[in-house]
């Protein structure tokens, strides 16, 4: 026990002489002990613990002082079974052997360096020999050997290519008005990504808040690494055989959205700002005379006196009850802005009730830190104390008693006029006080779980929440929109590429502003962008002040014409996309899927070309091309697909020059796709038909997809209020499978109309029984097709009852 304490002291003492002008790497390993399932170490100059989550992930945290504390914002996994076992018999004096049932650890001992292994002995990752882990005075990087032809995706909100090899990012939660493409950092923080090198596939979650950095061999061609600039090495290691499987892992360690609100899948309507309230009724009428659907207004910050937050500009807005209930009436929902800067102003309420409460950041001498942002100059709530959290929740009761339902987390980087908040402004961090260079990238994340658990707990039903910053676990709470982007092209493009980014980081409900915020689209711009929305999660349009209207009907009757089809589409497609939210909830996979989940090894679809182009849940996919472009190459991947606008089928693994129209979106549906649809409707208050139309495609593979339904609004799910149906096709024994449903509640549709694509065979059999199917006209851009009309083609359908038995179909 002595002498323990008596190393430790000696190893602290030679650790504060090491200063920024030499790198201090981890060391020889000096004493093992493995109980518990994990294993430490003391090495020369650091600590090292290593524990697994479950078989698929190890968790390695190496510090250069005892170990501080375990707290995390982001992990709400623990450390468990499966156990993490040491193979001591199997070691070499120089080694230590650990594995779970999935991964296989060595560790070298001198000097300290870890290496990962499948079970069948397949190197995964390893520590770049002779760099390993060190610091530069309190900073600490790891160093991974680069491996031939590794490939780097995810870290969240990042721009550049799909594959980040050669490329470095820093992750500094920003407020970046109109940023370039190629600008870094953004608005959040995920320091997540995924390594993909000879047919093998990991994930590294670097769990660590102050200010990292992250290189992707950029100026260097032997490792990739990550570090910070404070705080411990911390992070986990993920093995699985497929990226779906590792975004599992991910969200198995920091968390799954729950089902969002129905009404937020509709589309909505913004822009910076609408007022007073007849310009907000003059929209949502203008919204319904146009049919054009729609589920939600936004109110951006002219609705509050002077941004003053938690009130209402009288003049404005007389009677914000009365708006919000007209606005119900009419089938539309009302989110607000809110920023986390309250007014220095004396008498102002929430400036008072922050100054009483206590819940403002402070300086180091107990001074409330001052920033200047939209209403002059502020005190910001500390929402990584339960205090600031539980103040933030009494205050929303303002927005929720009068019938808001969604709340929109701006300028929660922190954004402040100067972008600089100093160092020495402190933090709670829930009972581990810290400064700002700790707090900055949570604070956003902190703020959204505020704003989603005071609205929650006051509506008692979903509410929607988005924000603008975030830190990695924000999925359990927010959606999350990639902030003031540009009416470019190369905006949009980007913008696809950081929502499948996000996605591969756990953030399946992600939009951005549809149109552009900064600048005034073309014609064309604005046309491809809002085909786009229909493929998008939060589908918003937004645009800033200042610029143009940019509602669906600014451009003329054609353009009109055009974003009403894609919108109506959106709407047809509710039963499939709330199906696919369904599984985000349950296994983290993201709704806008970069191909590189599902064609992981498959190297063209990393050219730049086609880097663009996703999965929108697992059946669509969507090329997104420039809207200047009259031609595009395109790629299809590996198995069959299906022109949406014709039904024509291709063989995939292949490259194809297309020819573009402003009339339609690129998008092709893959062969063994089941695609739930309803009738149009305006609104999610309106009910479609009681007939559910499956879309099935014919592949050469077999195929599931969950079909899902509940409330749409409440949380009963969780109680098993739910309507949930597995359905498969089989390629091989040649069915359609729909099983019988589970949970307690029943089905909307009374019926259910199957829609065959791509089968030749005529003779049906529906539970062994002989049916015979129909023609039946259909478009999906056009509700009601009309024959001869483009877009619009003949499919074999047959209808059936919706029972609660299991439905083979032979065919
Ligand atoms: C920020 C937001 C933008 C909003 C504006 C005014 O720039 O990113 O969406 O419209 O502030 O609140």
């Amino acid at each position: 026990m002595k002498k323990a304490f008596l190393f430790s002291a000696i190893l602290v003492a030679s650790l504060a002489v090491l200063g920024q002008d030499q790198v201090t790497p981890v060391g020889d390993v000096r004493k093992v002990t493995f109980a518990a399932n994990q294993l430490d170490l003391t090495t020369a100059n650091a600590y090292v613990r290593i524990q697994a989550y479950g078989a698929a992930i190890i968790r390695v945290r190496i510090s250069n002082r005892p170990f501080q504390p375990d707290f995390s914002y982001a992990v709400i996994a623990e450390a468990g079974k499966p156990a993490l076992t040491r193979n001591e018999k199997g070691e070499t004096a120089g080694e230590i052997n650990l594995q779970t049932d999935s991964i296989k650890v060595r560790i070298r001992k001198a000097p300290f360096a870890i290496s990962f292994y499948t079970p069948d002995g397949q190197l995964i990752n390893q520590d770049e020999p002779g760099l390993g882990t060190s610091w530069i005075g309190t900073e600490v990087t790891t160093y991974k050997h680069m491996q031939d032809g590794e490939r780097f995706i995810g870290l969240g909100e990042k721009t550049g290519n799909l594959d980040r090899k050669g490329n470095a990012y820093t992750n500094w939660n920003s407020d970046v008005f109109g940023y370039s493409v190629s600008q870094d950092p953004l608005y959040s923080t995920i320091p997540f990504y995924i390594g993909i090198h000879h047919g093998l596939q990991y994930g590294i979650f670097f769990d660590n808040s102050f200010q990292s950095d992250f290189n992707f061999g950029a100026s260097n061609n032997r490792f990739s690494s990550f570090g910070a600039r404070g705080g411990e090495m911390n992070y986990y290691f993920m093995y699985q055989p497929s990226v779906a499987g590792i975004i599992r892992s991910y969200t198995q360690l920091t968390g799954r959205m729950t089902m969002p609100p129905l009404w937020s899948l509709g589309y909505q309507q913004n822009r910076y700002s609408y007022y007073p309230d007849t310009e907000v009724y003059r929209i949502a009428q203008t919204l319904r005379e146009k049919k054009i659907p729609a589920d939600g207004i936004t109110l951006d910050i002219h609705y509050m006196d002077a941004y003053k937050l938690f009130t209402w500009n009288k003049e404005r807005f007389p009677d914000p009850k009365g708006m919000i209930d007209s606005l119900h009436r009419m089938g539309l929902n009302t989110t607000l802005i809110v920023d986390p800067g309250i007014k220095v102003e004396k008498d102002y309420p929430a400036y008072e009730s922050g100054l009483r409460e206590n819940i403002f950041l402070k300086y180091t001498d107990g001074l409330p830190y001052t920033g200047e942002v939209w209403p002059g100059w502020c005190h910001f709530p500390d929402f990584t104390s339960e205090k600031g959290r539980n103040w933030w929740k009494g205050q929303v009761t303002n927005y929720t008693n009068v019938g808001v339902n969604g709340i929109w987390n701006d300028m929660n980087e922190i954004a402040t006029w100067g972008q600089k908040m100093p160092g020495n402004v402190l933090f709670d961090y829930d009972g581990h006080p810290t400064t700002h260079l700790k707090g900055h990238n949570v604070f956003g994340l902190q703020m959204a779980r505020s704003s989603y658990e005071a609205a929650r707990q006051a509506l008692q039903k979903r509410p929607f929440i988005l924000t603008r910053a975030g830190y990695a676990g924000l999925q359990r709470y927010t959606a999350l929109w990639t902030g003031d982007n540009r009416a470019e092209d190369d905006h949009m493009l980007t913008g696809v590429r950081l929502l499948t980014s996000l996605g591969l980081s756990g953030v399946p409900f992600t939009g951005m502003d549809v149109g552009g915020f900064t600048g005034n689209p073309t014609v064309g711009l604005y046309t491809r962008w809002m085909q786009l929305g229909a493929f998008i999660p939060y589908f918003r349009n937004h645009t800033q002040l200042n610029t143009k209207s940019a509602e669906p009907w600014s451009f003329g009757e054609d353009v009109l014409a055009t974003s009403r089809n894609y919108i109506n589409l959106r709407y047809r497609l509710l039963p499939y996309l709330y199906s696919v939210f369904q599984q985000a909830t349950q296994e983290g996979m993201p709704v806008v899927r970069s191909l590189a989940i599902d064609y992981t090894h498959d190297a063209r679809i990393y050219n730049p070309a086609y880097q663009n182009q996703f999965l929108f849940g697992p059946g669509f996919l969507v090329m997104p091309e420039e809207s200047v472009q009259q031609f595009a190459k395109v790629y299809l991947p590996a198995g069959e697909w299906y022109d949406l606008y014709n039904d024509v089928q291709e063989q995939g693994a292949q490259e194809k020059l297309i020819e573009l129209s402003a009339v339609t979106l690129p998008v092709y549906v893959r062969g063994g796709s089941i695609i739930p649809m309803q009738s149009l409707i305006q609104n999610t208050t309106e009910k479609p038909t009681d007939t559910l139309t499956l879309q099935v495609y014919k592949g050469s593979k077999d195929s599931r997809f969950v079909y899902y339904e509940d409330d749409g609004a409440s949380y009963q799910y969780e109680q098993g209020d739910y309507y949930k149906r597995s359905m498969s096709f089989d390629a091989v024994v040649k069915t359609i499978t729909l099983d019988a449903p589970t949970g307690n509640r029943a089905s909307q549709f009374k019926y259910i109309r199957i829609a065959l694509h791509g089968f030749a065979e005529n003779n049906l059999q529906v539970n062994g029984r002989a049916v015979s199917t129909t023609d039946l006209l259909f478009s999906y851009l056009n509700p009601k097709p009309l024959a001869g009309e483009p877009n619009s083609f003949t499919v074999k359908s047959l209808v059936l009852e919706n029972s609660a038995d299991k439905i083979v179909i032979k065919y």
